[in-house]
């Protein structure tokens, strides 16, 4: 199975960010043989990116989507809008948004089936806070995740992202990511990709991207400069 290394961008990028793009590209020379490349920036840099990385190893995709295809929603954007700039994917349900907006696993799910309907791709993103996992529940909540969000058209990412590994330098013991990607893929199809986020680095990402149902890593911090985000294509 190819992995799949997606950055999300989240709420960071200006036209100077685009920078970085040309820089990754010129690092990666030729499409990498077993690894896809996306970068999900914010909405306003999504045309430009799509642009930018046309014709090169890597795509560009959305961080959210609204369920609705157009409408009275003033500050959403659709999953055909995204489409049109440029997307071939889209992240849903990240932990931020969860967290954020309050968002459910039925609205994730929604959200997931909008992407399926504008053609693209939904990653959809699962993850337990701390406390969750002191308490010994990160199993049972991943698995509540995924039993609310995932829809049931089976052409989508899942991103396992533990809440408390997400930008502060922790990361789960390789046998706990190993144990929840073993729960992820018996409740997903053989050929689903799941990506593992949380505190992604170059340093680290050849040991979590060789755990056996680990596809690839969706990454946050690190996805913001082209030579850390390189480290973590070339350790595929
Ligand atoms: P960091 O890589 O910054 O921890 O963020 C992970 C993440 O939330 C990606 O969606």
């Amino acid at each position: 199975m190819r992995h799949l290394i997606a950055g999300n961008w989240k709420m960071n990028g200006l036209n100077a960010s685009l920078a970085e793009v040309n820089k990754l590209k010129s690092l990666l020379q030729e499409k990498p043989a077993n690894a896809d490349i996306l970068i999900c920036p914010p909405a306003t840099l999504l045309p430009s990116l799509a642009q930018e990385v046309a014709g090169s190893p890597i795509s560009a995709g959305g961080q959210d989507c609204h369920t609705a295809e157009s409408g009275a929603h003033t500050g959403d954007v659709s999953a055909e809008m995204l489409k049109e700039a440029g997307a071939a994917f889209i992240i849903v349900g990240h932990s931020e948004r969860r967290a954020d907006h309050g968002e459910t696993d039925e609205l994730v799910k929604q959200k997931a089936e909008a992407a399926q309907r504008a053609g693209l791709t939904p990653i959809i993103c699962v993850g337990e806070t701390r406390e969750e996992r002191e308490l010994g529940n990160a199993a049972a909540v991943v698995s509540a995740q995924l039993s609310g969000s995932l829809p049931e058209d089976t052409n989508y990412v899942v991103a396992y992202e533990p809440v408390w590994a997400i930008g502060t330098g922790l990361v789960p013991s390789l046998d706990d990511i190993r144990e929840i990607h073993s729960l992820v893929r018996e409740k997903t199809q053989e050929e689903t990709r799941l990506l593992y986020g949380g505190s992604v680095k170059p340093a680290n990402a050849a040991e979590i991207l060789s755990i056996e149902n680990v596809n690839g890593a969706l990454v946050g911090g690190a996805s913001l400069k082209a030579e850390d985000f390189f480290g973590i294509i070339q350790a595929v």
